[in-house]
């Protein structure tokens, strides 16, 4: 079956051969012509993965072998495979040995790196004999802005809706408000059902820890709470990288300096803590781009060092 109700190998056979799509945009955002590297290859699409059975992400090598070999029968010029696991023997290595078969066939291979960075040595499909590609960015942003205290502090964000007035709403600390029976972990990472929707309804809620659970999960939490917008802060690793995300409310992912900022203020402000997020917009031509992702894997190999792979320097925060 061609469906795919992950979405993964989709977006990745998308990116490299997309056909032009006009009018392309995302919740009216990034409106413009999408199209992948190659947009007038044929394309022929193996399902490798479905319905995971190990993990909920793990998939089956013999299904991965298959494809390799329907690929190279079938006479491709080019295979991309965007599936990777831990750093092992090239002889224990699936997507090694599937691609090694496809080169000795004359078959470029190209594969993904990996979404395990920043940290260094994290690239997988470390075979002398495939193209490991790192993920990159795009010269766009999607900047919106929180107000709070007289500052005006500076966003990322997808968001579809945005708060109704230039009034400002009140400020919570998703760990002042709780569920009664949750823990406080659980609503500092804004898990559904954590925070208490007599403490939250009306607010703005401000996520006080990137992780734990998926970031748009966390403005389903708030929305379900009754919250009519989140802040989500970044944690000291994240740093500055924060990401535009279609959230379900209005919502604003902030960097992690300015989240301290934030908290501070809504800690020690004499009179009740409030702001507003305004909507994002689209910005075109960031510079420098394309930078490697922060979710990039990163070299050096570490099962051939004198081969390079993924060598560029990720840009941290
Ligand atoms: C995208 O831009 C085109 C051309 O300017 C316009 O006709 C279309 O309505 C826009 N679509 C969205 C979703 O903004
Ligand atoms: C955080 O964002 C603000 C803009 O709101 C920016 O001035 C500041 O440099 C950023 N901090 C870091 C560490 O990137
Ligand atoms: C509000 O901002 C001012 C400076 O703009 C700062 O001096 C003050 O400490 C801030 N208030 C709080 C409660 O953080």
């Amino acid at each position: 079956t061609p469906r795919d109700d992950v979405g993964h190998g989709s977006h990745t056979l998308a990116t490299a051969g997309g056909s032009q799509v006009n009018g392309a945009a995302a919740f009216g955002y990034g409106n413009g012509t999408a199209r992948g590297g190659s947009p007038r290859a044929r394309v022929a699409a193996y399902r490798v993965c479905f319905n995971p059975p190990v993990n909920d992400v793990e998939c089956f090598d013999a299904d991965i072998l298959a494809a390799f070999e329907a690929a190279i029968a079938d006479g491709v010029h080019v295979i991309t495979a965007s599936v990777g696991g831990e750093q092992r023997d090239f002889f224990e290595d699936t997507v090694a040995i599937g691609s090694l078969h496809a080169t000795k066939a004359g078959i470029t291979v190209v594969c993904s790196a990996t979404n395990n960075g920043p940290d260094f040595g994290t690239v997988s499909n470390l075979a002398p004999w495939v193209i490991t590609v790192a993920a990159s960015t795009t010269d766009r942003a999607f900047p919106g802005y929180l107000v709070f205290n007289r500052t005006r502090v500076e966003g990322q964000s997808l968001s579809e809706a945005s708060l109704r007035t230039k009034s400002f709403y009140p400020l919570i600390i998703a760990t002042d408000a709780v569920a009664p029976g949750r823990k406080v972990e659980d609503a500092q990472v804004c898990m559904l059902d954590s925070l208490d929707a007599a403490k939250v309804t009306g607010k703005i809620v401000v996520c006080c820890v990137r992780g734990g659970v998926r970031r748009m999960e966390k403005g389903e939490a708030v929305r379900r709470a009754g919250g009519v917008g989140m802040v989500l802060v970044n944690d000291e690793e994240g740093g500055s990288n924060v990401i535009a995300d279609a959230h379900v409310l209005p919502a604003l992912h902030i960097n992690y300096t300015d989240g301290l900022a934030l908290l501070a203020y809504i800690k020690s402000t004499p009179s009740p803590p409030s702001g507003f997020i305004s909507k994002a917009t689209t910005i075109v031509g960031v510079r420098p781009a394309p930078v490697m992702a922060a979710f990039s894997s990163v070299g050096p190999n570490v099962l051939n060092p004198e081969i390079l792979k993924v060598a560029g320097f990720a840009y941290r925060s």
